[in-house]
């Protein structure tokens, strides 16, 4: 057998460990001062991790730069060891799972259904594959008997619920989400923490400012304040700790 020393495959560059790496990213809106500096951290396979913050404090921002949809001034992004720019862009978006913050931009085919079912098309999946997937992922989420019905009928909470569908529907490896739990009753909170928990996924990051939920399924915790990550920690260690939480903005019973 080889030593693990002389196999070339175990001397591979660092960045390939993580499912996510960002390294000392920069983001401005134009003529603004920076809304993020020098943000650097990287999240390993099998790793659910917070995005906390207050408002205002980039949470989105950050996201938004991961998947490509705002180009940071400085600094790199690595998505499975592959860094992120124009002509990797397409490849690595199949790779990932993002659930926007407002779940009407997510949203946009004529029926609940064929919204669910278009990511999947899109990359190639046979329709009637896509279809019975499609069918599954309403009845985990409470809306086969909206199946045929225009988002625009759906609740607030339902439209919600309908956005997390159409993601999930692709399979992600690395999943991220901005608020899933926005417009959400108790019940399905729960329910989209044990949806959550079973998945698959290689990775997650969560940004939310349900913190009891949040509790319940990431295990380590990311704390933006000033522009830059103040906190990254255990996620239960952080959750018993208010006088730290209270200092970053996030007092912890409110
Ligand atoms: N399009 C924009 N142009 C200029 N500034 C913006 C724009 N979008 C957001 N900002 C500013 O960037 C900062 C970070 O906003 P961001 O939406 O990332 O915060 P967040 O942490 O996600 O907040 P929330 O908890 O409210 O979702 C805020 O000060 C915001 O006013
Ligand atoms: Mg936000």
């Amino acid at each position: 057998m080889k030593s693990p020393i002389s196999n070339p495959q175990l001397l591979v560059s660092k960045p390939q460990a993580n499912v996510l790496r960002v390294d000392h990213l920069t983001y401005a809106y134009s003529h603004q001062e920076p809304v993020l500096q020098d943000i650097s951290f990287s999240i390993n396979v099998g790793s659910r991790v917070a995005l906390m913050g207050a408002t205002g404090s980039g949470k989105s921002t950050l996201l938004e730069n991961i998947i490509g949809l705002k180009q940071p001034q400085q600094g790199k992004i690595w998505i499975h060891g592959t860094l992120l720019q124009p002509n990797t862009l397409p490849q690595l978006r199949r790779h990932i799972g993002f659930g926007f913050q407002d779940a009407n931009d997510q949203l946009f085919m004529p029926t609940v259904l064929e919204d669910i079912t278009f990511g999947p098309r899109n990359y190639g999946v046979p329709p009637a594959v896509a279809m019975d997937k499609g069918r599954e992922l309403l009845v985990d989420f409470g809306l086969e008997a909206y199946a045929n019905r225009s988002v625009h009928e759906l609740s607030g909470g339902q439209r919600r619920l309908a956005a997390l569908a159409a993601i999930l529907a692709l399979e992600p490896d690395l999943l991220i989400l901005d608020e899933p739990t926005t417009g959400l009753d108790p019940a399905w909170r729960r329910t989209l923490a044990q949806i959550l928990l079973k998945l698959p996924t290689q990775a997650m990051l969560i940004a939310s400012h349900d913190l009891h939920w949040l509790g319940k399924i990431t295990q380590r915790s990311l704390v933006i304040a000033g522009g830059s990550i103040q906190i990254d920690t255990d996620m239960r260690s952080l959750l018993q700790d208010s006088r730290t939480l209270e200092r970053v903005g996030l007092p912890i019973d409110w």
